[in-house]
């Protein structure tokens, strides 16, 4: 019959490659968090990990794709913090996050760093606050459009300032990094798996950490409340998702494939030198991602309202 069909192909799943869609550029943070679990989670899986990258429309895109593609553990999707900003920032987002997704758990948690090209002006962050103050009209802030990470720190910082200025959308931060690197943009909030390398050698300027404590990964940055910033912090958390109705037996495989991943020797290595912080495995439930889901597209409506920038 056709359901022993399916709940055989449920019992025997996954038989071929597994795509795990990032919604941002390669070479970026989310990017590199993926690649780094596709690993293990395929050797769990007994099957290849594809790393599809969909950027656009600040992970907007992806999200559309995964949310309507098959319910059958084939296609999933690697998403950070924007999955909890867009339905703020897009009133006519294609998807609810909630409704439209099996959550098969966190991942991460990632500090954010406030940096620029090496050889702009400010030395410090309060150097960095009067100077883009003075220079609004010349100074330009790289993000990876609205819903990205690295736009809801620009708001943020940018609110707590009280100024306004000209942002330039990539397609991923790993490009835009690309471009700081080159001179071409001035400065930039990104997190800490695409930024750590490049502070510690000095090829960008970092100036401070949006977490409460210093990071061991970077112990020579203050925190933006040390800088004098207390309420300009933000966290990055990752998390994977299926399609709603994908069979709770496939979550199952898929959560218990994440959980071995976490616990791989390269992982939790490359995760420190990165400072990027693997969440429990407590963490990496479908339970525990829904309810932080929940709680973070609550926490952060009101902040980007206040901040009064939409996406259109
Ligand atoms: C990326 O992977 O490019 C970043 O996560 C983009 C962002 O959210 O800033």
């Amino acid at each position: 019959s056709v359901s022993a069909g399916i709940a055989f192909a449920q019992a025997d799943y996954p038989t071929s490659p597994v795509t795990i869609v990032v919604p941002f550029a390669a070479g970026g943070p989310t990017d590199t968090v993926t690649r780094l679990i596709a690993e293990p989670m395929s050797a769990e899986l007994g099957q290849q990990v594809i790393v599809q990258n969909v950027a656009g429309a600040g992970g907007t895109l992806a999200g559309t794709q995964v949310a309507n593609a098959p319910a059958d553990g084939y296609q999933i999707l690697m998403h950070h913090i924007g999955m909890s900003t867009a339905p703020t920032l897009y009133p006519d987002l294609a998807y609810n996050p909630l409704e439209d997704f099996e959550m098969i758990g966190l991942v991460t948690n990632v500090p954010m760093t406030v940096i620029a090209r090496k050889d702009f002006e400010p030395n410090t962050f309060e150097e960095l606050v009067t100077y883009v103050q003075e220079n609004a009209d010349s100074v330009t802030y790289a993000n990876a459009g609205i819903g990205a990470a690295s736009h809801l720190c620009g708001l943020l910082f940018m609110s707590a300032i009280d100024t306004q200025v000209t942002t330039v959308p990539y397609q991923g931060t790993g490009p835009a990094m690309t471009d700081l690197l080159g001179g071409q943009v001035d400065f930039m909030c990104d997190q800490t798996t695409n930024t750590t390398g490049q502070i510690t050698s000095g090829e960008v300027k970092g100036y401070a950490v949006t977490t409460p404590d210093r990071l061991d990964a970077l112990p020579d940055l203050p925190t933006t409340a040390e800088a004098g910033l207390e309420e300009f912090q933000v966290g990055v958390w990752h998390g994977l998702y299926a399609p709603a109705g994908t069979p709770p037996e496939v979550i199952e495989k898929l959560t218990a494939a994440l959980q071995t991943a976490l616990q791989d020797e390269n992982v939790i290595t490359r995760f420190a030198e990165l400072g990027t912080v693997p969440v429990s495995l407590e963490e990496a439930t479908p339970e525990a991602h829904e309810a932080y889901l929940a709680e973070q597209i609550d926490l952060w409506a009101p902040i980007i309202e206040a901040a009064g920038e939409m996406a259109q």
